[in-house]
């Protein structure tokens, strides 16, 4: 009797495990695929997703995070200024056209002066 009830109460406690790791397998899987999804859409990082996006990530964010350009608000002459010093001072290799076009356009139209994609 006594073992009888031991064995029913080891196949519910095995069960039980059996239940938990299950659950837990499929949170993990369930947070790695959302994981997996976000960095699809976020591929380049905090950046505004608009056209000029990706070669401004490829360009800029080999040295610092592109937070460090969000957080900027310039007008399209002072974020050629900020490109000249990355030239001229920071060792960054000079951006030929269009890739230079393309980088100070997306900058000056989504990166002014009035921070409309300000970092939260
Ligand atoms: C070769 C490395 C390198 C590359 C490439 C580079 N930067 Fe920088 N950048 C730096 C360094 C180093 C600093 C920090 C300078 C300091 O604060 O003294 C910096 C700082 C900055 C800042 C902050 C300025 C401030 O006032 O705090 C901005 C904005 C910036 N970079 C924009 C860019 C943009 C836009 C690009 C792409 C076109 C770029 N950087 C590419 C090295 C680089």
């Amino acid at each position: 009797m006594r073992i009888a009830k031991f064995c029913k109460a080891a196949t519910t406690l095995t069960y039980m495990i059996i239940l938990i790791l299950a659950a837990s397998h499929q949170v993990g899987t369930a947070s790695a695929s959302n994981a997996a999804d976000e960095e699809e859409e976020d591929f380049n990082g905090i950046l505004v997703n608009k056209p000029g996006a990706d070669i401004t990530f490829a360009y800029c964010a080999g040295c610092h995070s592109e937070r460090i350009i969000a957080q900027q608000g310039l007008t399209r002459d002072g974020w050629i200024e900020v490109l000249e010093w990355m030239a001229e001072d920071q060792g960054m290799g000079e951006i030929e056209d269009p890739d230079y076009t393309d980088i100070i356009n997306y900058l000056s139209d989504h990166y002014g002066e009035d921070r409309p994609n300000f970092p939260s």
